[in-house]
């Protein structure tokens, strides 16, 4: 099954990137994301074999890492400005949630799973096929590049397991792990 490692993000803040979301969505052709689906991933694992699931899972109990404070801020796009392909909101966190990506690294290594080589911490709104004006995007993003969306205090993270279909991902919770 294709699995992913996230952390959730509190009702009250998905709402107000689906306000952002839904302001976004008249600059061009683009795919929101789901409200219940909009998380942060800490690591994407891919295909994962049905009998490794529990060793995944195995694995990551034994991540020690403490309860942190995010805030999410920002608005930023992937790969850039000129060729915008993801919306995406920012965290401030002082580095904790790499910090954890970090430890889940190490967890998951031994089991064949590679490291993450950059690792940008982030919420997806949108995945973009092409935009209108421009012009117009770089103005939104520019002009939300500080818009505060709520902090909260991160206390767990999650297995998840990716289902894809025509109608877009459907994201089921395997395990959750808590932090100290
Ligand atoms: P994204 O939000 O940055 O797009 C579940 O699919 C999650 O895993 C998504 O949130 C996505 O991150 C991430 N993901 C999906 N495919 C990926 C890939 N090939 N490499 C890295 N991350 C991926």
């Amino acid at each position: 099954m294709r699995c992913f490692i996230a952390v959730e993000c509190p009702l009250e803040v998905r709402e107000r990137l689906s306000l952002v979301q839904k302001e976004l969505s008249g600059l061009g052709d683009m795919k929101l994301v789901e409200f219940d689906n909009m998380h942060l991933t800490l690591k994407f694992l891919g295909e994962v074999d049905a009998g490794k699931v529990s060793d995944v899972s195995d694995a990551l109990k034994r991540v020690q890492n403490n309860q942190f404070t995010l805030n999410v801020r920002g608005i930023g796009v992937f790969p850039s400005l000129g060729y915008v392909r993801v919306v995406w909101a920012g965290v401030e966190d002082n580095g904790l949630t790499a910090e954890l990506a970090v430890r889940v690294d190490d967890a998951l290594r031994p089991l064949g799973f590679p490291p993450e080589e950059k690792f940008h911490p982030h919420v997806t709104l949108a995945r973009v096929r092409g935009v209108g004006d421009k012009r117009k995007v770089v103005e939104f993003i520019g002009g939300r590049s500080d818009s505060v969306f709520g902090s909260y205090i991160v206390g767990k993270f999650l297995l998840m397991e990716s289902a894809l279909s025509p109608k877009g991902p459907k994201y089921k919770k395997i395990a959750e792990f808590t932090l100290g």
